[in-house]
């Protein structure tokens, strides 16, 4: 049975968290003496620690409730607390798939936490039967899926999820960072069901604010409280939690970018289909396409050459670029560079 109380790291259990001015006095009126702030100008003062006005903006917009969401510094910020929070160095496992977000693979070692990784299917998608096994490992503590995954942009077949989620008595992490160009819909309304299910999202994809650096984890309250405890007081600042507050009521702006590059995602799909280049298209739920071409170094540097950058995962997925979807003259200029390519 999952029981989080075991999961946590004892240091973590223990620790006594730093607290704050804002976290001795509340209040919002009054004459502000107490955190050695500087009492002139307009970003004179240190932001909530808690996000509190911009969590019930994400409650209302998310549909879940206020107590059930962090958020971080980026997704990257929610990663690195999960192997702090849940994984003792030298010692716990966290497990991954491959192709995949390559962060889960550094913030493991930068934690000193093994990883192991496994690969996914002819179709990338989860080897059900090559997971099972590793679900009674002890020392197993969090497994990372990425639905829509990144670099393969396809969507992880729910019921392999929620069979892994059901059984294993660890956390499972859902990184949904690109759920908005999904047609499947977000593992959040299961987080009721499965108590060991974080679902991450971010602002940095449709809300086009990777800039603003905010990442929203979605949890039982008794992990958030534990994320609390452990993150640096103030990892969002003032002007960025503002940023993300302004985004949020503008939601046609959201929703305008959302169609237009689901509609551009699809356009460039088909006159890539169309190149002699181009070997295979994965279906993708994402806002990027991999791209099989028949050689993926060549094309590449080809690409650089002229000026469109594109990400050579050749490495990782034999002969595919992951190919961004851009504005449509970007698009345009993308595929006119790819049909000046001879067989
Ligand atoms: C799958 C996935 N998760 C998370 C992130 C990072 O998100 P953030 O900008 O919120 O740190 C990325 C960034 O590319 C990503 O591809």
């Amino acid at each position: 049975m999952f029981d989080l109380e075991k999961l946590v790291r004892k240091s973590v259990k223990k620790l006594d968290p730093y607290s704050c001015a804002r976290d001795d006095y509340k209040g919002r009126e009054g004459i502000f003496l107490d955190a050695n702030e500087n009492p002139f100008g307009a970003l004179n003062r240190y932001p909530d620690p808690y996000q509190n006005e911009l969590k019930l903006a994400i409650s209302r917009i998310k549909g879940v409730p206020a107590e059930k969401i962090f958020l971080g510094n980026g997704s990257d910020e929610i990663i690195d607390l999960c192997f702090r929070v849940f994984c003792t160095p030298d010692k716990d496992k966290a497990l991954t798939f491959s192709p995949s977000y390559g962060m889960y693979q550094v913030s493991a070692a930068v934690n000193d936490v093994k990883m192991l990784t496994l690969p996914l299917n002819e179709k990338y998608q989860i080897d059900i039967k090559s997971v099972l096994p590793r679900l009674s490992d002890k020392n197993l503590k969090l497994i990372f899926i990425c639905t829509p995954n990144n670099p393969t942009g396809n969507c992880m077949d729910r019921s392999a999820l929620e069979k892994i989620i059901s059984r294993f008595n660890g956390i499972v992490l859902a990184d949904e960072a690109y759920i908005d160009f999904a047609d499947e819909s977000s593992l959040k309304e299961s987080l009721d069901k499965y108590p060991n299910l974080i679902v991450m999202q971010t602002f940095s994809k449709a809300y086009g604010m990777a800039s603003v650096r905010v990442g929203m984890a979605f949890a039982a309250p008794e992990i958030i409280r534990y994320f609390n405890k452990m993150k640096p007081p103030y990892n969002i600042s003032t002007v960025n939690q503002h940023a993300v507050l302004r985004r949020i009521a503008n939601k046609s702006y959201f929703t305008g970018q959302v169609r237009k590059i689901r509609s551009e995602r699809m356009r460039v799909t088909a006159e890539l289909n169309r190149l002699s280049v181009v070997k295979k298209i994965w279906p993708s739920d994402a806002n990027f396409l991999l791209v099989e071409v028949k050689d993926a170094d060549a094309v590449y540097n080809y690409l650089v050459d002229n000026k469109i950058i594109v990400r050579n995962r050749n490495s990782v997925a034999k002969n595919c670029l992951r190919i961004t979807i851009g504005t449509k003259k970007e698009n345009d200029i993308l595929i006119n560079a790819l049909k000046r390519i001879k067989k």
